[in-house]
């Protein structure tokens, strides 16, 4: 018999407790034998929660000591790069949370370290295991839209702004509401249009309410230290004359939260969340939804863990290539870039 993966975990905070601990758990390839964190008092919670026994206050002290075959990295966005690459070098298999780094070229160095050292670095990009994304892809790839030509993408929250970690500061996120929250429709939205070359961008940013005392159902944020975006919006302009109209927030005074994802083709058309295609036929125009999508009983997160312990055992790569999110992360750079400048 195979002998199992041995899995550790590096932050034991929000997304560890909620999507990466409990889904290594429910795994029969995989041990889930160690965590890490410095802080205490998150180390025990998830010890205790879990019935975890090995915790470490030091992720270096883990790997040095564990052996393992897998580890998911957890923690603020900062740390993301270092830890990868030590991982990467003791020869483990990393799957990281998003971004994968503050920029392009901090993922630049840790493809580097994946390449040389042969082993597999991923995403947590969940959103590309959502049974409406993949349904998207397969229509969009057959050509049933024909040549698609705008994309709306607009993930907008009326008002969540995180209050817990280090969201609110640009050192250790290295942006707000774009790298945090639009970055799963942005990746979402390249990859169904084909990553295609970025051409030209207008942004524009601002912070007007999360400056100032406002309302957020999940709580107080820290006013003083926030230095990020709580609202963006960008046109992009990609080879072949596509265009993507894009608007982020963590706080904007619309009536509800929405996620849109629409993608329109010349032949017709794909809306994402909840999934329908659009088409003209027959003189007259036809809505239609799916009643099943396969893997639409499948929750996204545990299907990508289930894909990354699959990929490790099979020696492939998992359905987030690093190719596409060095391109996403590119464009995320441009936009930033793009905004900061005015
Ligand atoms: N995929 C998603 O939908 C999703 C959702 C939430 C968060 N995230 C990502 O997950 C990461 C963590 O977010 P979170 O919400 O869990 O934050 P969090 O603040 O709840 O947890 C972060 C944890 O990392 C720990 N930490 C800090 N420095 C460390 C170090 N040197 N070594 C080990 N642990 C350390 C902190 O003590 C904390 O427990 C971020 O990159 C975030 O963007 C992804």
């Amino acid at each position: 018999m195979r002998r199992k993966l041995r899995v550790g975990v590096v932050g034991t905070g929000r997304i560890s407790l909620d999507r990466h601990i409990p889904n290594y758990l429910k795994s029969h390839d995989v041990e889930l034998v160690a965590i890490a964190d410095p802080l205490v008092s998150s180390l025990n919670l998830a010890g205790n929660r879990f019935g975890i026994g090995a915790r470490y206050y030091s992720y270096k002290k883990m790997i040095d000591t564990e052996k393992l075959d897998i580890i998911s990295i957890c923690t603020p966005n900062v740390f993301h790069k270092d830890m990868v690459i030590y991982a990467l070098e003791h020869g483990i298999n990393v799957l990281c949370e998003k971004p994968l780094g503050l920029n392009e070229s901090e993922i630049l160095e840790m493809r580097e370290a994946s390449i040389n050292n042969n082993k597999l670095l991923s995403v947590g990009h969940h959103y590309r295991y959502m049974p409406e994304v993949w349904a998207a892809k397969k229509i969009i790839d057959s050509g049933e839209i024909g040549k698609p030509y705008i994309v709306r993408v607009q993930a907008l929250r009326n008002r969540g702004i995180p209050t817990w970690g280090v969201f609110h500061k640009k050192k250790y996120q290295g942006g707000g509401a774009l790298i945090d929250y639009g970055i799963h429709l942005l990746d979402v939205a390249l990859w169904l249009t084909g990553n295609r070359k970025l051409i030209k961008v207008n942004a524009f940013s601002s912070s007007h309410i999360a400056k100032r005392d406002d309302v957020n159902p999940w709580g107080q944020w820290n006013k003083e230290e926030f230095d990020v975006e709580d609202h963006i919006t960008a046109q992009l302009v990609f080879e072949d004359n596509l265009i993507m109209n894009l608007e982020v927030a963590w706080a904007v005074n619309i009536p509800e939260t929405r996620n849109t994802l629409s993608i329109s083709g010349i032949e017709g058309g794909v809306e994402v969340f909840p999934f329908e295609l659009f088409k003209p036929k027959h003189g007259m125009l036809f809505n239609c939804g799916a009643s099943y999508i396969p893997g639409d009983r499948v929750d996204p997160g545990e299907a990508l863990i289930s894909d990354f312990i699959n990929a490790v055992k099979e020696g492939r790569q998992t359905r987030v290539r690093l190719e596409e999110v060095l391109h996403l992360a590119k464009v995320i750079d441009s936009i930033y870039e793009n905004a900061d400048s005015k």
